[in-house]
């Protein structure tokens, strides 16, 4: 097997020297009212009640039809759920809880701008908007269960109302985060397929009311270069009947969805029976090449995840105020902000805006206000707020029972800032290590059995079973004190089905590494490849250090080093780019940036701002670098490969170890001067 550049020497090294923390317990109101104490479900979801034990979870949901095989593995490692059930999605989450939640919110809206009011969308209330807009979406924009429709859309009601008016029609939505530039969503247009565009003309962010729909007019340039066409592009607004983008409105392109609900007003759409195992949506995600990835998750197997570890590991019943503050435009907010809640018919909060605008105290005045008792956020965003205000939150009363951090490592402090401060030390914990590709937590405590360990993302979720190998494929065992590549041994039902049209890359990327029968139809033969390096300890828990593949987790977010480099070659100027990861007190680790330059090309300030600019177009502000390096050369291989193993320990200041076996071992040097002065 071959050997990765190091980049995790990096990443493992910062978690690996962690202390080993002690254990904190919850509390007994906690598990008094708990969903899930039994202890009975991890024998339940042992790997020989598999795969039926996942009845379990998709008998939360209300089927058409139940479905005749739990797990057809035909076409491994395309795995197949409740194959030959029927279900749809939206009904689920809504049309189901009329009966008895009508008049209960289901979501709570929070605009940035704190003079604007909350609005509260009750069950009836989605229902009725979700209907109108899958009849626009069916009659006006043609489309049909199995199409694809991009949105790129920031994080405003009118979101989760056109996903759900997808799930509705069967249509497979495909969010793209609202922060991604124009080109990165054109990209993510012509790579689905999709025919229409929803978007919205501008929302908040800091304080400032942003043109949003300048970047459909660059995305649909983009997909048209690909060879795709947008027909239609159909724009939400900010404040019905006024337009706030600078952007001219394109005649029989462009169409304001307000004037089109006028048609619509009060239509009812019944919703499609799908095939469970027909895709519900595509989220993007970045990976080791340089182009992003269509994860493509499935209807039931999906939603039944999603709604299992909603009920068991957040811990949501329908009277809990729950808010989650992910953006719906990643995987942590399509299930846990709207597939996980709504299908549990909770109230879920949404946020509109930046968690410390206008001030330290914003976050918590919400949680007062709403009455919020279950919160999740990304350990980036708590060390934020402890930065800007790490008292702030005993000046609000709110009370929380339960909190979630999802996306990276937290450090153990962090934690315990977390614990104490922001739970004010009622809440109970759960550390949740997933990925885009999984649909839902791969590991995490069970809030109210297990105790909890700072720093620890806890024992496998019951059904999900991992192995630690190292590169040669011998398991690590717990408690070795070694880290290794953690794989989950057996299918699961969140499990993305395949990268959408590209199934040779979702083998080769997630499969083959520890295959052992590339013929075999066994699951068994088919461990997952996480792209995670991680050691277990003594107790059984993990403890997920980041990364092995190319990509940097930016404040929680998913950059590809390829992605963000060919972003540098744009500019004509640069010969050749590198990107590493810079350990970064509140991003938890952000992009640095190498770049050397085409012969007769001096540096300079102007260089330097229009790499970073080519960034923020290509991809968008998220991937803004901390620095740009112009050095005379990259540090190489004698085979020419760029050893950004160097060039990351030089950024990080660490050890650079052994170079002698360089091609060009005099840079090094020189680049650390550049990088770090005499
Ligand atoms: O490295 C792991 C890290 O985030 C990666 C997945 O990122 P993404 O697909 O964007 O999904 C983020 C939301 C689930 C993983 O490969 N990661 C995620 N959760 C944790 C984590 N690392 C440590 N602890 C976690 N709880």
């Amino acid at each position: 097997m071959r050997r990765k550049e190091s980049l995790e020497v990096t990443e493992a090294e910062i978690a690996v020297h962690w202390q080993e923390e002690d254990y904190l317990y919850p509390s007994s109101q906690f598990i008094a009212q708990a969903n899930m104490t039994d202890n009975g479900i991890y024998e339940r979801f042992g790997l020989e009640y598999f795969p039926e034990c996942y009845k379990e979870y998709a008998d939360l949901l209300t089927w058409y039809q139940y479905w005749t095989t739990t797990l057809d593995t035909s076409d491994a490692p395309c795995w197949k759920w409740f194959v030959g059930g029927k279900i749809n999605a939206c009904y689920n989450c809504l049309d189901r809880h009329l009966a008895k939640y009508r008049n209960k919110a289901a979501i709570i809206y929070v605009p940035e701008p704190e003079e604007e009011p909350h609005v509260a969308l009750t069950y009836q209330e989605l229902y009725v908007r979700v209907n109108e807009v899958a009849a626009i979406l069916r009659d006006f924009g043609g489309l049909k269960a199995g199409d694809r429709v991009t949105l790129h859309m920031p994080m405003v009601l009118e979101l989760p109302i056109t996903m759900l008016a997808c799930a509705r029609l069967g249509v497979i939505h495909s969010e793209v985060y609202g922060g991604f530039s124009g080109a990165a969503c054109g990209k993510r247009i012509a790579d689905s397929g999709s025919r229409v565009l929803i978007t919205i003309d501008g929302y908040y962010r800091s304080g400032k009311l942003l043109d949003h729909k300048e970047k459909a007019d660059a995305a649909l340039k983009v997909a048209q270069e690909s060879g795709q066409t947008i027909d239609k592009v159909l724009i939400w607004r900010r404040y019905p009947g006024k337009y706030v983008s600078e952007t001219p409105i394109v005649d029989g392109r462009d169409h304001f969805m307000e004037d089109l609900l006028k048609d619509y007003a009060g239509e009812k759409v019944e919703p499609v029976s799908m095939p469970a195992e027909d895709p519900l949506f595509l989220m993007y995600t970045s990976g080791t090449t340089g182009t992003p990835k269509g994860c493509q998750h499935s209807t039931g197997g999906y939603l039944a995840y999603a709604a299992g570890t909603s009920k068991y590991v957040q811990d949501i019943h329908p009277e809990d105020v729950y808010w989650c503050m992910a953006d719906i435009g990643w995987i942590t907010g399509h299930s846990y902000i709207v597939y996980g809640p709504l299908s549990l018919g909770a109230t879920s909060v949404m946020y509109e805006g930046v968690p410390t605008y206008p001030d330290a105290g914003r976050a918590w005045r919400i949680a007062e206000r709403l009455g919020v008792n279950i919160f999740h956020t990304a350990p980036t965003t708590i060390r934020m707020l402890r930065k800007v205000g790490p008292d702030e939150p005993k000046k609000y009363n709110y009370h929380f029972k339960h909190m979630t951090t999802v996306g990276e490592p937290i450090e153990p402090q962090v934690w315990k800032w977390y614990y104490q401060v922001v739970g004010k030390g009622e809440a109970v914990i759960v550390d949740t290590w997933w990925q885009t590709e999984t649909g839902g937590f791969l590991c995490s405590t069970m809030p109210a059995m297990q105790r909890m360990k700072p720093g620890s993302a806890g024992p496998a979720m019951p059904g999900i079973h991992p192995v630690i190998y190292d590169e040669e494929g011998n398991e690590i065992p717990a408690g070795a004190g070694k880290a290794g590549n953690i794989c989950i041994q057996n299918p699961w039902p969140g499990a993305f089905q395949t990268i959408w049209g590209d199934r040779e890359r979702y083998v080769s990327q997630y499969y083959e590494k520890y295959c052992k029968n590339k013929d075999s139809k066994d699951w068994r033969d088919w461990p997952y490849f996480t792209s995670d390096a991680a050691m277990q300890g003594q107790d059984g828990y993990y403890r997920i250090l980041g990364r092995v593949d190319d990509v940097i987790n930016v404040a929680g977010h998913r950059l590809g080093t390829k992605e963000l480099e060919s972003s540098c070659l744009i500019v004509t100027e640069v010969a050749e780019a590198s990107v590493v990861p810079l350990a970064d007190e509140l991003r938890g680790r952000a992009p640095d940036v190498y770049v050397s330059l085409r012969p007769g090309y001096q540096p300079s300030k102007e260089l330097e701002d229009a790499i970073v600019k080519a960034i923020e177009t290509t991809i968008g502000k998220i991937a803004r670098p901390k620095h740009v390096y112009i050095v005379p050369d990259m540090p190489k291989t004698r085979s020419g490969k760029i050893m950004r193993r160097v060039l990351a320990a030089i950024s990080n200041k660490k050890d650079i170890g052994d170079v002698t076996t360089l091609a060009n071992a005099d840079i090094v040097e020189e680049i650390r001067k550049i990088v770090q002065g005499e």
